[in-house]
């Protein structure tokens, strides 16, 4: 049953179910008029039968010729009412009992298919009286009684021709939709879902791609962005290729240059012992010269590595996480710094706790570095969300930063800034369902949001 899985095959089905519901539709009508024409035509012979009456001047023919032309106009009985008002009949010796009366003149078209319908739908047989008009002149009314069974026989017959006649059309139709589905829909869709499988088994193999045809429908739309999607797949990867090999440069270059440091360490080391007032000044600075060295080496090689950090997800409340963030940011320089923590007891959030950490450390250095005298954080409920504004008085961001904020290595404009640790805050938030935006930045200040999946 492979087949009836794809496409085409369920669409096949479909067509000859809908050709053959069409056909339905168009046999209710036809086997009603089928009946009536039936009828007509019995009418009709009947009116025939009775013009060898006309010839006899009492109108009567013998019983045997009176037998005969009812026989071969397959009725019981007829009488017509001709101009002149004179009745002419025809009948057998014993005509049986009518059972139902017809009256063609004036039956209109939802009776007559239900008529037909409970006539094919009976099982026994009536005899039917039926009147009418004759059909070369309407002034004269007939009347003729003949059985059921005979025209139920003959309409079953009918019904059989147009079944078979349906069952040839849809299959036919539907040999057709079927043709034309797989030459216009399935192949196309089969070599884009193979190029699709391909790619995906080799996505830098560029033999893989997909060659769009100039198509202007939707396959060929699908053809096109597919094809775009994987030029550009190929692209990103190329450059994680380079990203990577970035990383593996660094780490080679942080490793030798520890080891350079250690060297240097030991000198230094050396340099402490020496009395001089301007050595002794000199050598905190070169010292901490040196940790920032490894520390931006470190950082940088952290990012690379760090591709999808595994969380620890544990519950806390907000308040106090910023609370110790506050803690491991003393004022810089001597100037002052204060860390206003205004933020909800109640919130609690479901997070890594020593990333969540890492977001506002990072908010928060960079404020003080940038100057700010001030950081307030706050937090409220929004959208059923919870969110966080972290705001401080500093000079705002500097344009280079602004235009190229949260793209790594690009936003930094400070010296010995890496330009990480927005972009970190947002993997990280967004790692956790969450985002960080830039509200506002200006002369008085810049503003954060932080947005989070709130716990109940
Ligand atoms: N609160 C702020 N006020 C003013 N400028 C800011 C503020 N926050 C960030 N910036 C600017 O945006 C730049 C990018 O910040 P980001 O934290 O991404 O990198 P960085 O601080 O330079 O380096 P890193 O944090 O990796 O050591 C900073 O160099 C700084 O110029
Ligand atoms: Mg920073």
């Amino acid at each position: 049953m492979f087949f009836l899985k794809g496409l085409s095959g369920r669409l096949l089905i479909l067509t000859i179910l809908f050709v053959m519901l069409a056909e339905l539709l168009i046999w209710a009508p036809s086997i009603s008029r089928f009946r009536k024409s039936y009828l007509e035509d019995r009418i009709a012979k009947g009116q025939i039968a009775t013009l060898a009456l006309e010839a006899t001047p009492d109108y009567m023919v013998s019983r045997d010729l009176e037998d005969r032309l009812l026989y071969h106009a397959e009725v019981y009985a007829v009488a017509v009412n001709t101009h002149e008002r004179r009745v002419l009949a025809l009948s057998k010796t014993m005509p049986p009992a009518v059972d139902v009366t017809f009256d063609l003149r004036e039956t209109m078209f939802p009776t007559w298919i239900g008529d037909a319908v409970s006539a094919l739908l009976r099982t026994d047989n009536r005899v039917m009286r039926v009147i009418g008009y004759s059909a070369k002149d309407p002034g004269v009314a007939i009347e003729v009684v003949l059985d059921e069974a005979p025209m139920r026989k003959a309409m079953l017959a009918f019904s059989t021709r147009i079944l078979q006649l349906s069952i040839a059309i849809s299959l036919f139709t539907a040999g057709l939709v079927y043709f034309s589905l797989q030459w216009l829909l399935v192949r196309p869709m089969r070599r884009i879902t193979r190029s699709m499988v391909r790619f995906r088994e080799n996505p830098e193999d560029e033999s893989r791609a997909i060659h769009p045809s100039d198509r202007s429908d939707e396959i060929g739309v699908a053809q096109r962005e597919l094809a775009e999607m994987q030029r550009e797949i190929r692209v990103a990867l190329k450059q994680k290729d380079r990203l990577a090999a970035v990383g593996a440069a660094v780490s080679k270059i942080n490793h030798d240059l520890r080891n350079t440091l250690a060297t240097a360490m030991l000198v230094s080391d050396r340099l402490a012992d020496i009395d001089d007032p301007e050595v002794k000044r000199v050598t905190p600075r070169l010292f901490d010269a040196m940790d920032k060295a490894v520390n931006l080496c470190s950082r940088t090689l952290n990012y690379v590595a760090d591709t999808s950090p595994k969380m620890h997800r544990a519950r806390f409340a907000l308040r106090d996480l910023v609370a110790d963030v506050g803690g491991t940011l003393p004022p810089m320089d001597g100037r002052p710094f204060a860390w206003d923590n205004r933020v909800d007891r109640a919130f609690l959030v479901e997070a890594d706790r020593d990333e969540l950490f890492r977001v506002f450390s990072n908010l928060g250095r960079n404020a003080r570095e940038a100057g700010a005298a001030r950081v307030t954080i706050e937090s409220e409920e929004r959208h059923g969300r919870l969110s966080v504004t972290v705001a401080d008085n500093g000079p705002g961001l500097p344009d280079k930063a602004r235009e190229r904020l949260f793209q790594p290595f690009a936003g930094s404009v400070r010296r010995g800034g890496t330009g990480l640790g927005l972009v970190i805050a947002r993997d990280i938030l967004r790692a956790h369902r969450g985002d960080i935006t830039l509200l506002e930045t200006g002369p008085d200040g810049t503003t954060f949001r932080l947005d989070l999946p709130l716990m109940e």
